[in-house]
């Protein structure tokens, strides 16, 4: 028996040591933790257990069957964050450099089956140098095993792609159909082809970083969710991301114990400027109603003209959509549009309230936007929020202009309670667009077109520049004070609770894409 105990240790040793010592250093040299370090980390102590830690690959072509390591690379199970169960995976960059294989797939997929099976968060820990290259077909075949398994998954429970080395090729696919992509910075990068292909097919020169690296992804391109210095704060955002959400769409988000105060917040009352077109940061606003430093942004640098987050209200977690006036005066565009649908339908899935606060000027006008299809991907937008089906409340701070007063989560796309403070402006445009439009001739007639332009202006703006014209016909439900903000919120998001909709029979919708 004692032999036979020791030949098992003997394995799991082995098991544990991954590609060797000297290849550990070589990953901690890069300033990267190992597989079994993160996962440490990661989870609470103690709480991990391992799944297929003795699985090894079948390949015998290339002289393969002389290089075996136990678990082949990849490194899953199952633990706790917080308390909470979730499943795990993280490729192990000291044994082929992560490399998947047929076998290194079916770990994952394992896991990827138990954690929808029971219902609780898959997050995967990429390092990878993409498809085991000695096994051609059969390691493509495992990335569509778990792309499929992805897809399945999506909506069901809450998916995790945390970027922590190379993710090329095939690889790159998976992450981006779950939900969330984080990025550690100087370390990681992610592209469909490396810069070598790049320069043979298009001649041009760029370097990993620039093609792919986590400053590309966040401000360009908007793959990356979010970026971290390090592994270790690329670790804690994992934690802290998933303390916002539920284990799966059959349950609620956990909430923190809350005594509900006063909660009146008078710093709210001198945020928006008495020139409407001065522009305040909305980060303030979302301050002065959240629980005290709950947010969580999402998508922080890409797409600043709109703010998505994750926050807590009365300890409830809530997502919000936020107009962000300090850039581009908080139009809606492409990348914004994209951006705030692909927020809400993540909240919708997964039962998170939606906050929507509102200070938008209307779409951005021009070419580059109109000939990159604004008009379908702002209908993202506008479609997401009308599918949704929790919770919904929009606060107008200020500008509701145009289409875009709809798409903003308006009363008649389906929102919940609708609020506007007596600051808010709702028309079709600003005062003096609408007066040059519709008094032109008497602008044009007149002894002094400018005297009469701001005279007609004035009149415009008197009758629309505000939320009266919409309260009277209950397109807005309250005006408020700013300084009430929360603790009507409070209540809002509470009376709302249970709300619950019917749905008509389909398959699918067809969101435009
Ligand atoms: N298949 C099999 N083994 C692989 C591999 C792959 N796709 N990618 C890397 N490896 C192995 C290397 O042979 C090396 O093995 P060793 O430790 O026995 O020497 C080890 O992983 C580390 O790779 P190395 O190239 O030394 O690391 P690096 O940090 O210098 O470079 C990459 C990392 C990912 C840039 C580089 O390995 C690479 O370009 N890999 C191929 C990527 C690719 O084209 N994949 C297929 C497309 S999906």
């Amino acid at each position: 028996m004692d032999d036979k105990i020791k030949t098992l240790q003997e394995k799991v040793a082995l098991a544990k040591l991954g590609g060797g010592e000297q290849r550990i250093e070589k990953q901690h040299a890069k300033k990267k933790l190992t597989a079994r370090e993160r996962i440490a980390y990661l989870l609470d102590e103690g709480s991990f257990e391992e799944i297929g830690i003795l699985v090894t690959h079948r390949t015998t072509d290339f002289g393969m069957e002389k290089e075996i390591y136990y678990g082949d690379g990849v490194v899953t199970g199952y633990g706790t964050v917080n308390g909470r169960l979730v499943y795990v995976f993280a490729q192990d960059f000291t044994v082929f450099g992560g490399a998947l294989s047929e076998t290194h797939a079916e770990k994952i997929c394992k896991i990827m089956d138990l954690a929808v099976k029971v219902g609780a968060p898959m997050i995967g820990l990429n390092d990878s140098g993409g498809a085991r290259i000695q096994e051609g077909v059969r390691s493509l075949g495992g990335y569509a095993d778990i792309f499929y398994r992805n897809v399945q998954a999506s909506g069901v429970i809450p998916q995790i792609s945390a970027i922590m080395g190379p993710c090329a090729g095939g690889a790159v696919y998976s992450p981006a159909m779950t939900d969330f992509t984080m990025m550690v910075e100087d370390t990681s990068y992610m592209f469909v082809t490396g810069p070598n292909v790049v320069k043979t097919v298009t001649n041009e020169e760029v370097t990993s970083e620039e093609l792919g690296g986590a400053s590309t992804h966040s401000t360009k391109s908007g793959v990356a969710h979010v970026t971290s210095a390090n592994d270790i704060e690329c670790l804690e955002d994992v934690k802290k991301l998933l303390s916002y959400l539920p284990q799966s769409n059959a349950e609620f988000p956990e909430a923190l114990p809350f005594t509900p105060g006063e909660e009146i917040r008078e710093e709210l009352s001198t945020i928006v400027p008495d020139n409407p077109n001065k522009p305040y940061d909305m980060h303030d606003v979302i301050q002065g109603i959240i629980d005290e430093d709950s947010f969580y942004e999402i998508h922080k640098d890409y797409a600043e003209n709109i703010i998505v987050g994750f926050a807590r209200l009365g300890g409830k977690s809530i997502g919000i959509i936020a107009n962000q006036p300090l850039f581009l005066a908080g139009v809606l565009d492409v990348n914004s549009s994209k951006k705030a649908a692909r927020f809400t339908r993540f909240c919708d899935c997964f039962n998170i309230p939606l906050l929507v606060l509102e200070d938008v000027p209307g779409f951005l006008p021009g070419t580059d936007q109109e000939w990159n299809g604004i008009i379908v991907h702002g209908a993202k937008l506008l479609y997401a929020l009308s599918e949704a089906t929790v919770p919904r409340v929009t606060v107008i701070t200020r500008k509701a202009y145009g289409g875009a007063y709809d798409v903003m989560n308006s009363k008649h796309i389906g929102a919940d309670l609708n609020f506007a403070w007596p600051t808010a402006e709702i028309a079709v445009m600003g005062a003096k667009g609408a007066s040059e439009i519709i008094f032109r001739k008497e602008i044009k007639a007149a002894d002094d077109p400018e005297a009469k332009l701001a005279e007609k202006e004035a009149e415009y703006a008197d009758k629309f520049a505000n939320p009266y014209r919409a309260a009277q016909r209950g397109f807005i439900d309250e005006v408020i004070l700013p300084k009430d903000t929360r603790r009507k919120l409070i209540k809002a998001f509470s009376m709302l609770e249970n709300k619950e909709v019917d749905q008509p029979k389909r398959k699918h919708g067809n969101i435009p894409l």
